[in-house]
């Protein structure tokens, strides 16, 4: 037989269920929703460490591959640690992150190494593999695009 007490505090362990779920449930939407729809392309990525990963994930697909790991031959691990740092802020600016990108400019960079289609294609191909590696999203990904072929022009200097 319930007493009176029990009652009232099996009611409260009721609430306290209750409200616990109720939160458990409203982080698990947020949780679940991440930024919202209008943040920037930096945020819906994940943030800094997220695009550095990505960045460093492109850098070991170029550095395996017969095309385009040429093109970093000779270069001292100094140089190659300012290419991935580089890299990481021209892709956390562009995305409209925090970061500044101190490098050369993209036209200026790549001046001398006569990149053709061919090369920009493999090059590019590994981004789209890294992307697809760290399941990014189809918005996301066709704004990074956009942000990859607008240099495009600067880069392939070679038919
Ligand atoms: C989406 C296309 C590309 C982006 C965003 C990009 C970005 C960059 C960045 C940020 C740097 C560092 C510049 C600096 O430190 O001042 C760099 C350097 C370099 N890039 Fe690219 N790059 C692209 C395509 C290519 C391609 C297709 C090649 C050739 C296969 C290439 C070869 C190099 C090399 C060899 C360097 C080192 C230059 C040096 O000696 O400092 N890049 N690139």
């Amino acid at each position: 037989m319930h007493t009176l007490t029990s009652r009232r505090s099996r009611s409260k362990r009721l609430l306290l269920a209750a409200f616990t779920l109720a939160s458990i449930g409203g982080c698990a939407v947020f949780g679940r929703g991440g930024p919202p729809a209008t943040a920037s392309l930096y945020a819906r990525l994940g943030g800094y460490e997220a695009i550095a990963a990505v960045a460093d994930d492109i850098l070991a697909r170029e550095m395996k591959d017969s095309v385009v790991a040429p093109f970093f031959k000779g270069l001292e691990t100094r140089d190659l640690q300012r290419i991935r740092q580089h890299l990481v802020d021209q892709l956390c600016a562009a995305a409209g992150g925090p970061c500044f990108y101190p490098g050369k400019d993209m036209k200026t960079t790549h001046a001398e190494m006569e990149i053709t289609p061919a090369v920009w294609n493999a090059f590019v191909g590994h981004i789209g593999q890294t992307l697809a590696a760290f399941k990014v999203g189809e918005r996301e990904r066709n704004e990074l695009v956009v942000i990859v072929n607008s240099m495009r022009s600067d880069i392939v200097t070679k038919p």
